[in-house]
């Protein structure tokens, strides 16, 4: 595994916090859900929220059991770190311009650099795992890879505090100010976000206007149980629907964000990433220990199944809890007709609930 940044750089950088049941299932089937299971939160439910008024979805009665974990992602980097040499994993931290070389031959190779030295690695294959800005989707020539894209017309702002979240499942909002979510990392620790204008910059948002804003987009009766803290991360995130397709060329696979991006309603994108090496590590596993290569051929096209649905999803939950600045009274209006929709039908609600708990991943094998 060649890692970019060094170990304390991974685990120290804030990103997602909200584990579908089919990623708690892979961590447990490695054995490295242990730490999760001490210090994660089970959540059985999840609010929707518009103009104050708030009604949960029973994730667990709607989907015969099933549940979310809040457990940061950067919980989940340590536990694989620490777990990595008995699994006989390698980590080359800081190893710089990684480049795929070959991976339309029988022989595809790896170099970097590090500490001034160039370094090569001859593989069998390649996974792509290296994000949105990587370069293993530029290594498929351009006349076979075709990437389908939407950005969205404004940011999330998130904050860290250490403040104990306003509900002990999360909340989120449709406001006619635009979208709010109150979330956690632990019941000492809120992740809190708002919707803002793409040019926002941090110096726009000091605390106090954070919170106000928050708290306003929340509603009187969440708002009273907010407790404000001084933010110690502040960040904007843009939003974008990204698909590149096919996530196999030759000899190189694609994994996770270097292959879509999800916006973060719904928290798909973690989730995704590990549902993709998932399929991968059976199609390899199949390719070595059992001299089938059937599953190695079929990647693609089961990992892109899946991703399509949680886009559909994530684009579906954007549409519906987000103020677009090109929208009117009356698509504010459908949006609530929604939700009081929502509310109020079961058929919806499950919907709902299948897809946020996670898709079943799609094996080759049982
Ligand atoms: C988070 O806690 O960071 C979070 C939770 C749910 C989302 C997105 C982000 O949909």
């Amino acid at each position: 595994m060649l890692e970019q940044h060094d170990r304390e750089y991974v685990e120290g950088r804030v990103r997602a916090g909200v584990l579908e049941q089919t990623t708690v299932d892979l961590l447990d089937r490695l054995g490295l859900g242990a730490r999760m299971h001490e210090e994660g939160l089970v959540h059985a439910g999840v609010n929707l929220a518009h103009d104050g008024e708030m009604f949960r979805i029973d994730l667990e009665a709607l989907t015969g059991g099933s549940t979310v974990m809040v457990y940061g992602q950067q919980e989940i980097m340590k536990d694989l770190f620490d777990a990595a040499a008995e699994r006989g994993v390698e980590i080359i931290f800081e190893a710089e311009d990684v480049r795929p070389h070959g991976i339309d031959g029988d022989h595809p190779y790896v170099t970097w650099r590090k500490e001034g030295r160039e370094e090569r690695l001859e593989c069998a294959f390649v996974a792509g795992c290296d994000g949105y800005h990587g370069v293993s989707r530029g290594c498929i020539p351009t006349t076979v890879l075709k990437t389908f894209e939407r950005s969205y017309p404004f940011g999330w702002l998130g904050i860290l505090a250490e403040v104990p979240p306003a509900n002990h499942e999360l909340i989120y909002c449709n406001h006619e100010r635009g979208f709010a979510l109150a979330s956690m990392r632990s019941p000492a620790r809120s992740r809190c976000y708002v919707q803002c204008p793409l040019e926002d910059r941090l110096e726009d948002w000091p605390d106090d206007r954070f919170w106000d804003e928050f708290c306003l987009r929340l509603g009187v009766e969440s708002a009273a149980k907010v407790a404000r803290g001084q933010s110690f991360e502040k960040s904007i995130a843009p939003l974008r629907s990204f698909v590149a397709e096919p996530m196999r060329f030759g000899r190189l696979f694609l994994a996770g964000d270097a292959a879509h991006i999800v916006p973060p309603t719904g928290a798909k994108g973690l989730n995704l990433a590990a549902a993709d090496v998932a399929l991968l590590a059976e199609a390899l596993n199949e390719h070595f220990n059992r001299g089938s290569s059937d599953s190695i051929a079929g990647y693609s096209a089961r990992a892109l199944s899946r991703t399509w649905k949680a886009e559909r999803f994530s684009w579906w939950f954007t549409a519906l809890m987000h103020r677009f600045p090109e929208n009117g009274p009356i698509e504010r209006r459908l949006q609530v007709a929604e939700l009081d929709y929502i509310r109020g039908s079961r058929a919806a609600q499950t919907a709902l609930a299948e897809n946020y708990v996670g898709l079943p991943l799609e094996w080759t094998t049982k």
